[in-house]
């Protein structure tokens, strides 16, 4: 069997501060379970320390967890999950450069339904467009479920409509502000960005091969970069107070597994019909459309049954809008 990576030992060392949070372990049994030397051990102490786990050192007798640390680890996060298939596998790193790219990995090395790759920190999120997503270490819930649909490819678009559903329904429950989606990806608070979608498919004609959905959740950033401030904001800064990623990430994957379950059984009319309901930019919201071959204005006209945005334009037409990016004009 291969060695465990560093990723999964220090899963492993976070687990066993955990399981004895009330009392102080010593160094010599942590590095004995851990089957590494004590100088090894300080080495992973400090790198959990540097991403925000408080551990006390006890000079003589130990460590001991000052709290509980929201590390969205295997263990915890299996120990909370309903047994449903999304996060049927758990793959965790400190440090990736994107979820998508693990996720992709995953997939073409055979991942099941429902797998998932979760990060503390990303070191090249993607977005939408060619955007960067912007992934603050343990600030944000970053992470990418591989799903394996029986859709047809001309079904996918509403895929990202189905994850929007979820995320904006669990975030105003969970922090009691209202939530708005923005065609076709973007949950925003108080009229800016505070979790983003991204849908990356691999189809032959006819069929579906695998799907990654990606997600970004600014939940307890204390700041957001100059550049990206006008436009986005976090949980933290709109309610004034912090979250549990791990209650968050546990609510946002259950919410998606049974709309998921709902959509397969009933057909995508269940995500489009409460989409609508929550956004105010699906009907009525006068809007410009950016895509690569210009700028379109209009008022924005409903959802066609497969999750396309129509606009009317101001001579009177109608357009279906497949892709781009919706602003208020
Ligand atoms: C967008 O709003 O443009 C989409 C943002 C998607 C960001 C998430 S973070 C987890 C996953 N990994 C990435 O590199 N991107 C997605």
């Amino acid at each position: 069997m291969s060695e465990p990576t560093l990723d999964r030992r220090l899963d492993r060392l976070i687990d066993l501060l955990a399981e004895n949070a009330t009392v102080v372990v010593s160094g010599t049994r942590l590095a004995a379970e851990l089957r590494v030397p004590q100088s090894t051990l300080w080495g992973w102490i400090d790198r959990l320390r540097s991403i925000g786990v408080e551990v006390r050192g006890l000079p003589g007798s130990g460590y001991q967890l000052a709290k509980m640390p929201d590390v969205l680890t295997p263990q915890a996060i299996r120990h909370r999950l309903h047994r449903g298939q999304f996060g049927c596998r758990i793959h965790h790193h400190y440090k990736i450069d994107s979820t998508m790219n693990e996720a992709a990995r995953l997939a073409a090395a055979g991942a099941p339904h429902g797998a998932l790759a979760v990060a503390e920190e990303q070191t090249a999120g993607r977005g939408r467009l060619g955007r960067s997503w912007f992934s603050e270490r343990t600030a944000g819930i970053y992470f990418t479920l591989v799903l394996r649909p029986s859709l047809s490819p001309a079904a996918a678009p509403v895929l990202t409509l189905w994850a929007g559903v979820a995320l904006a329904e669990v975030l105003s429950e969970t922090s009691g502000l209202p939530m708005d989606l923005r065609w076709p990806n973007d949950v925003l608070v108080n009229g800016k960005k505070c979790a983003g979608i991204l849908v990356e498919m691999t189809a032959e004609p006819e069929k579906i091969s695998h799907v990654l959905v990606g997600l970004g959740i600014n939940a307890n950033h204390s700041e957001i970069p100059r550049e990206l401030a006008a436009e986005a904001t976090s949980l933290r800064l709109e309610a004034g107070r912090s979250f549990s990623r791990l209650e968050l990430l546990i609510a946002v994957l259950e919410r998606m597994e049974s709309y998921y379950n709902r959509f397969q059984e009933q057909g995508a009319g269940i995500v489009v019909r409460r989409f609508c309901e929550i956004s105010s930019y699906a009907q009525g919201k006068r809007v410009k459309v950016t895509d690569g071959s210009g700028v379109v204005s209009g008022v924005t006209a409903g959802l066609t049954p497969e999750g396309v945005l129509l606009l009317r334009r101001d001579d009177g037409r109608t357009e279906k809008i497949l892709s781009g990016q919706v602003r208020p004009e």
